[in-house]
């Protein structure tokens, strides 16, 4: 059966081992990078498969595709995707599993290592000519440093195994958790994970109950000299908060990977801090995620051509709609 997979946002270049793979199994393969629901409902109006980084896959988008059966994302969080208006039409929401909870625990870690031990603002001063170590204390050896986890899952749990190696001792919250699983005593509510954290992780995804989740109550709950590190969603941090934070000097650092809105716009007064590290939402990147992520995109498009649903479907659609016959 021939099928039609639209690829709407700038997904190509990660994907295009995928994509080649697509073709010659006989699938047709769009590719445009969308911006508006509009072009979306353009690009994507015959397509059974969607696949997406961050395009908007509103209520509205998804009624408008008559024949979409599923909508991938290639990535980890579905924030962009109305997932109960994609269950209630049939319509099959995946990721692609926690293809890089190791690289975002690593890029985690980097940042919080990075912005703990002072390097960048030191680098610049080397550079300008200015030899002075006495400027960055203090810093803490990293086993004197307390990491809270917002958001125990597969990328916080990773970084805690990690932090862990380092000798360093770690608290979290995470509402959801089990706490039978809780073996080494490590979850804590929010108010109390803040007040020990000399460096805080965000790794929960956006939700509505995340969203704003970190803000100036909470910011204003860590000791003096803490750090700050997101790698989740702009949204789930306060940035204005957090800009206050280190500008008061209660805050001492912080490392961004992801940004509200995004990218993070010229002239953000995040940009003018000293020791913050900011990136550009690559924490997922690394040559061995992506290998993981076109496979899974690709095993998962050939199991909708199959008639199956993939793999990680997580809105609890249990069987695939059927295209219009038409
Ligand atoms: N920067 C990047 O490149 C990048 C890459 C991958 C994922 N992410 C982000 O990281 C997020 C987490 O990814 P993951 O693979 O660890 O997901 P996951 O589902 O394995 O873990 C998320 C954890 O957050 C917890 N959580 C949910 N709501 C919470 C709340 N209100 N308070 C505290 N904890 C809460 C969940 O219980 C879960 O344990 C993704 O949703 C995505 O937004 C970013």
């Amino acid at each position: 059966m021939s099928m039609t997979v639209a690829v709407v946002d700038d997904n190509e270049v990660p994907l295009r081992w995928a994509l080649d793979k697509m073709r010659d199994a006989g699938l047709d393969v769009i590719v445009q990078s969308c911006t508006t629901e509009d072009e979306i409902i353009d690009v994507a109006r015959d397509a059974d498969v969607v696949v997406i980084v961050i395009a908007p896959m509103s209520e509205r988008v998804l009624r408008a595709l008559p024949r979409c059966r599923a909508v991938l994302k290639s990535g980890v969080g579905v924030d962009t995707i109305d997932t109960q208006a994609a269950a209630d039409l049939g319509i099959a929401v995946a990721n692609v599993g926690n293809y890089c909870a190791e690289d975002v625990a690593e890029h985690a870690l980097a940042l919080a290592l990075g912005v703990a031990r002072k390097l960048l603002p030191d680098d610049r001063r080397v550079r300008a000519g200015v030899y002075d170590r006495t400027r960055v204390a203090p810093v803490h050896r990293f086993s004197a440093h307390t990491l809270g986890i917002v958001g125990l899952g597969a990328i916080g749990g990773a970084l805690a195994e990690r932090w862990r190696g380092l000798g360093g001792s770690v608290v979290a919250y995470d509402p959801y958790r089990d706490p039978a699983s809780d073996v080494s005593g490590e979850l804590r509510p929010l108010d109390e994970v803040l007040r020990e954290s000399t460096i805080l992780s965000i790794h929960t995804p956006l939700t509505d109950e995340t969203h704003g989740l970190i803000g100036e109550r909470e910011l204003a709950l860590l000791p003096p000299g803490a750090f700050v590190i997101n790698c989740s969603r702009g949204e789930v941090l306060d940035g204005a908060a957090l800009v206050a934070a280190v500008r008061s000097g209660h805050v001492a650092g912080a490392g961004l990977d992801v940004w509200e809105p995004e990218p993070v716009a010229t002239g953000d007064p995040v940009l003018e801090l000293e020791n913050v590290i900011v990136t550009s939402h690559y924490a997922g990147y690394s040559e061995e995620s992506f290998d993981d992520l076109r496979q899974r995109v690709l095993d998962q498009v050939l199991q909708v051509r199959d008639g199956a649903l993939p793999t990680w479907t997580l809105n609890g659609v249990s069987a695939l709609r059927r295209p219009p016959t038409a």
